[in-house]
């Protein structure tokens, strides 16, 4: 899988605002006022950086995550560029954290959900790291109600390489939500819609 997103990492913003500019906008918005104050945030398969830019304007410190180099190495510059300096950058695979239990006040995970074989482990492994009292949040889009002209998009990009293990519609993400929030133990969620040309489902979990 990260080969694709290795290959993929040049263009992938361009795709992003061609593509999706809306969903991703109210993505971001959303995400910027999900963060408390000073917080610290964790960001999981981050790609290049979209919504640890977002986190970091509130957050006293974001670690954003990847498993790919390439598109950590995009995240990076773009840090850079907009002078972004509460961030750092590290390799991690969603589904086997490094990181010890409860360490972060908010966890995201944007995007990636419909990419992984284990999207269960990935949801329990983002619950664990995450403190009593603080939030995940999972942004997913859901390919299967988008266009025509999106679907022929998604493809091609398969051709190129890209293997997602589900092809989500509203239903069947809120089902997951609703299942590993409840099989993790967590207080609360939340789900919303982000509609666009690629609608994204935008859920708030509390630990
Ligand atoms: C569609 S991009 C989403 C990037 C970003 N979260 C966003 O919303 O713009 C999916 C990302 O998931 C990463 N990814 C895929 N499988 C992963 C895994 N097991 N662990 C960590 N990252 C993974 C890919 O490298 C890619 O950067």
């Amino acid at each position: 899988m990260s080969s694709f997103w290795d290959k993929f990492s040049g263009i992938y913003d361009l795709n992003e605002i061609l593509f999706n500019r809306s969903v991703n906008k109210q993505m971001v918005k959303a995400v910027e006022s999900e963060i408390p104050k000073g917080a610290k945030v964790l960001d999981c398969a981050a790609g290049t950086g979209m919504l640890s830019m977002a986190a970091a304007k509130k957050a006293g410190k974001v670690l954003c995550t990847d498993r790919s180099r390439k598109m950590l190495i995009q995240a990076m510059k773009k840090a850079r560029r907009k002078g972004v300096y509460n961030i750092a950058f590290a390799r991690r695979d969603i589904t086997a954290l490094k990181d010890p239990d409860n360490s972060y006040d908010v966890v995201i995970a944007g995007n990636v959900m419909h990419l992984l074989d284990d999207p269960e482990k990935a949801f329990s492994e983002l619950v664990r790291v995450t403190k009593k009292g603080g939030k995940i949040i999972i942004p997913t889009y859901l390919t299967r109600e988008s266009g025509l002209f999106f679907k022929l998009c998604i493809m091609i990009y398969k051709l190129l390489g890209y293997a997602p293990t589900a092809d989500l519609y509203t239903e069947e993400y809120i089902r997951f939500i609703e299942k590993n929030a409840e099989k993790n133990c967590c207080a609360e969620y939340s789900v919303r819609l982000l509609l666009g040309n690629i609608p994204a489902g935008f859920a708030v979990i509390k630990k």
